[in-house]
């Protein structure tokens, strides 16, 4: 069953060749969104390895914009809350920021002071892992709020960019890699 769901996600992942600049391979994940049964195949792998790992779980975090699309219904599954990492001048109130760069831009990630607090075990999702520079941005950003970063969770990991070596001894979890 694991299996047919991992392929049936696979089914709707498509590549542009050179979007948004000249030279990436984009990973297109809107036909997942287009297709509910492979969006409910993305929240029940996840569900099923946080449950198994992550049982103490106390709070998903997901970053801005596609990690958006995945984290609120996977939150929804597990019971926990969901707190947005967003790019810089999104957030009311005070915030902390940590600036990073991705594979073809540079950004700064931001949260509200008050979406994590000490001492909280948290999961981050997003859609994608590429260099590892936006995962790596918001662990910084719950490690300031003196939380726990148990993992990350993306749906697709391209594993030829070797995201996951930035992010040292952070677990990250994939259900599609290349
Ligand atoms: C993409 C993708 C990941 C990130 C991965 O987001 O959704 O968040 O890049 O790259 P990295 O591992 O090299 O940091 P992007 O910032 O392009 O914008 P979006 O999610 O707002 O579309
Ligand atoms: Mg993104």
């Amino acid at each position: 069953v694991m299996a047919e769901k991992v392929e049936l996600i696979a089914k709707c992942i498509r590549t542009f060749p050179d979007f948004p600049t000249k030279g990436i391979p984009f990973k297109d994940i809107c036909p997942i969104l287009k297709d509910p049964k492979a969006l409910a195949a993305v929240t029940d792998l996840f569900e099923e390895h946080v449950r198994r790992t992550y049982p103490q779980v106390d709070l998903l975090v997901g970053l801005d914009a596609r990690g958006f699309l995945f984290g609120p219904l996977l939150a929804q599954r597990l019971g926990v809350g969901f707190a947005p990492i967003r790019k810089k001048g999104k957030l009311p109130g005070p915030t902390l920021s940590v600036a990073y760069s991705l594979e073809y831009a540079k950004a700064e990630a931001e949260m509200q002071e008050d979406a994590v607090s000490a001492g909280q075990k948290v999961l981050i999702i997003d859609d994608l892992l590429a260099t590892g520079g936006t995962l790596y941005a918001a662990c910084e950003l719950i490690k300031q709020q003196k939380a726990e970063v148990l993992g990350c969770l993306v749906v697709v990991e391209l594993k030829y960019l070797s995201g996951s070596e930035k992010l040292q001894s952070t677990p990250v979890f994939s259900l599609i890699q290349y």
